[in-house]
């Protein structure tokens, strides 16, 4: 009995069980009614009464210990098969991550852009940062000149001569090319611009402009008209009409604002177009004289349009929307809406 109780020690010392059916297999084949060490326990019954004492406390040790390593086996089995269930499956797909989309913003100005280059015109980029005199001066803003209030200015830098300032119009970059840029020019110029007005449905004192300017011989307010209607029905659909009238801007002689037929009501009057069937969505006119002049070109020889857009506008009128503010807070209930839009 005493080598039988040595053996079963070291076996139950050295037990190796890593699923809980071989534990319990385990457990019955010490513990259960039938078990080993139960054996021992029928046959301890049967020992001469002065061995007893001995045999009793080996028997009990012997029962603890096995019934202390099934308890521990346990333990182990469940806690390395919770690490199985939580470690990584290397072959399992991973987690989509959701994909983003153009910014509606960016979208229309991609697709304003797109329109005139296929019409010939090169895109061309100035500074955010400008100073007066691209701004203003040399577009026929005199100093204290009323028109300059039209346009409430962020002013970076006062007291100079030309002071800078975030451009209020993307008008600038037509100076700059004038400055630079051999004739004949035909270019847009795509931009961010700033101004200093309360934020509301229809005014942002951020927003995004697309100028156009073409300058050569003999070009006339026909290639004007005949420009801006190839745009908006490029835009806003082949049947869209334009409509002229007359306006002012220092840096164009003759002005006009041109209005678009109402692509959702086409004419008759609705809300969007408050009932009279038009949409305003650019300024243009023939670039004044004294503009050619300060850059340089000879107003007698040249001739050139301008035309100048705002790209949330003609955004808010090709899909609808109702409230500026909708393009900057970034909320993507409403930025998901334009995933479907692919460029043109
Ligand atoms: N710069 C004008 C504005 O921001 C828009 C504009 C009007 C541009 C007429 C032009 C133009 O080139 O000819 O309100």
């Amino acid at each position: 009995m005493k080598e039988k109780i040595e053996l079963l020690l070291q076996e139950i010392e050295n037990l190796k069980c890593n699923t809980e059916k071989d534990i319990e297999e385990t457990r019955v084949r010490l513990l259960g009614k039938k078990g080993e060490v139960t054996k021992l326990f029928e046959e301890f019954r049967t020992i001469a009464p002065e061995m007893k004492r001995e045999f009793g406390q080996k028997l009990n040790i012997l029962k603890n210990k096995a019934a202390a390593k099934i308890e521990e086996l346990k333990e182990n089995a469940a806690s390395s098969g919770t690490e199985q269930s939580s470690s990584t499956d290397t072959s399992m797909p991973g987690d989509p991550l959701p994909l983003g989309s153009r910014h509606p913003v960016s979208i229309a100005r991609q697709e304003i852009v797109n329109i005139f280059r296929k019409f010939g015109y090169d895109v061309a980029e100035g500074p955010e940062i400008e100073d007066d005199h691209h701004v203003f001066e040399s577009l026929n803003f005199p100093p204290n000149h009323p028109a300059r209030d039209m346009q409430d200015t962020f002013f970076i830098s006062n007291g100079h001569l030309n002071p800078l300032l975030l451009r209020t119009h993307t008008s600038c970059v037509q100076v700059r090319a004038m400055e630079s840029m051999p004739l004949p020019i035909r270019i847009i110029c795509p931009g961010r611009v700033f101004r200093n007005e309360a934020i509301s449905a229809r005014a942002h004192c951020i927003f995004h402009q697309v100028e156009g300017l073409y300058i050569d011989e003999n070009v006339t307010f026909a290639d004007l008209k005949q420009a801006i209607l190839l745009f908006a029905r490029e835009m806003f659909g082949p049947d869209t009409q334009i409509r002229m009238r007359p306006s002012y801007f220092p840096f164009t002689e003759p002005s006009a604002e041109v209005d678009v037929s109402c692509n959702i009501c086409h004419g008759k009057g609705c809300n969007i177009c408050k009932g009279t069937g038009w949409l305003e969505i650019l300024g243009c006119g023939m670039v004044d004289p004294n503009v050619l002049e300060a850059s340089g070109i000879d107003s007698k020889k040249y001739s050139g349009f301008a035309f100048g857009m705002g790209v949330e506008r003609i955004a808010m009128l090709k899909w609808q929307v109702n409230d500026l503010r909708h393009y900057f807070e970034n909320d993507m209930r409403f930025l998901s809406e334009f995933s479907h839009c692919v460029e043109v």
